[in-house]
């Protein structure tokens, strides 16, 4: 690139910086001048600079169905889960999933006496990511070629984990490799949501440090985990489980089209206000929670028997701004799970709306009994509690 492609790509990176920083996102000095000295252009080649520097993800690869695999990660993202992070000069770093800018970015944040290991299941990334990490400087930082289940046992103990792939389970070698003390960020993705959450390890357990929304490409290899959908209207809306919920009692197809019983909670929220912990809430205390997916109602919480189903729904109210939550129950136990769903939603609205919310905990021990809603995954048991 010749000198004027450089001061473009310079000064659309001091916007996006600019912008990470105005917004919030960027909270950390070192982390704005990590922002500002990494070539994001250079990791996502033949890609036009306006392109590169958008707070947008920038999509390499797709699968034969057509599902994104592979991507160089939004911004933003990156940003929020690098501040989750706290990288700290000196600290030895895994990251899971590469892409060569984020192994980039890690690699000023720990500066000459850290180091930086990347690794990827998928050949065809960690050729790109060494290419490119070369291309701009950064040919210490180590590229291998793995299944991210299995970590990088060689480079270990690591200060810091950095999982950049959703994951629904704590692999037992990513607390293995952590140092005792040290952080692992990682999306964890149960009951229909995916959060980035910093975990410290404290013992043989993590606990965790703060969680926010993200969404990221999902696990392939060993850890590789679909949630399963099961049909009830024509093979175009769909109620989602995760594996541990097989037991569940699956509503029956056509239920959505019983009478119809509406039920308000009184609770109000803004239009916008993000729910995500109330529909968190809503799974850790209602049995047969589900959730509603491929249809205009796609992602709201839902909790079903074998012969019924309720959903979380809002209507307006006189104030533009705010909508009162209820829900929309059919079959023949419409009025209990109605019920039950707005009830729960008047404890959360009262209890936890303005709180710090959900805390997790993940035990690795099938013999540990946390307390509070438990999640039972291949390896872990992930603990979610919910302090006032
Ligand atoms: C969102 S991309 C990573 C983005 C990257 N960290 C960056 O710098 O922007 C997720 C990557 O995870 C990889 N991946 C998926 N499953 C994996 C696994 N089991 N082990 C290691 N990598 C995996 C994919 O091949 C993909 O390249």
């Amino acid at each position: 690139m010749g000198a004027l492609g450089n001061d473009s790509a310079q000064s659309l990176r001091a916007a996006l910086t600019r912008h990470l920083v105005t917004e919030g996102t960027i909270r950390d000095e070192r982390l704005a001048a990590a922002f500002l000295a990494v070539p994001r252009h250079v990791f996502v080649p033949r890609t036009p600079l306006r392109i590169a520097y958008a707070d947008d993800v920038v999509l390499m690869k797709r699968n034969q169905a057509g599902e994104a695999i592979s991507s160089v990660s939004q911004p933003s993202i990156i940003a929020l889960m690098l501040e989750q992070a706290a990288v700290r000069p000196g600290d030895r770093v895994l990251e899971i999933g590469s892409g060569g800018y984020n192994a980039a970015l890690l690699r000023e944040l720990t500066g000459p006496d850290g180091s930086v290991t990347t690794l990827d299941i998928d050949p065809e990334v960690t050729e790109r990511a060494r290419a490119t990490l070369e291309a701009a400087g950064y040919d210490d930082v180590a590229v291998l070629r793995t299944d991210g289940e299995f970590g990088a046992p060689d480079g270990a103990p690591y200060d810091r984990i950095v999982v950049t792939v959703t994951a629904w389970d704590i692999a037992p070698a990513w607390v293995a490799q952590l140092r005792p003390h040290g952080r692992i960020v990682v999306p964890l993705r149960a009951r229909g949501q995916t959060r980035s959450i910093a975990f410290d390890r404290v013992g043989d357990h993590l606990e965790s440090r703060s969680s926010t929304l993200c969404g990221f490409v999902s696990m392939q290899g060993v850890g590789a985990n679909y949630e399963r959908l099961h049909p009830i209207e024509d093979e175009v809306v769909f109620v989602t489980y995760d594996e541990d919920q097989e037991d569940e009692p699956h509503p029956p197809d056509g239920v959505l089209a019983q009478p119809r019983l509406q039920v308000w909670s009184g609770a109000t929220v803004g239009r916008e206000e993000p729910l995500l912990d109330l529909h968190l809430w809503l799974a850790s205390t209602l049995p047969g929670y589900c959730v509603l997916s491929g249809s205009e109602w796609s992602g709201a919480p839902a909790v079903a028997t074998a012969d019924s189903l309720a959903y979380l729904t809002s209507r307006p109210t006189r104030q533009r701004k705010v909508v009162q939550l209820g829900c929309n129950g059919f079959g023949p136990a419409a009025a209990e799970l109605t019920a039950r769903l707005t009830d729960q939603v008047r404890r959360w609205h009262a209890l936890h709306r303005h709180g710090p919310g959900p805390a997790f905990q993940v035990y690795l021990s099938r013999e540990e009994r946390p307390a509070g809603f438990r999640i039972a995954r291949r390896h872990s048991y992930i603990a979610v509690t919910w302090p006032e």
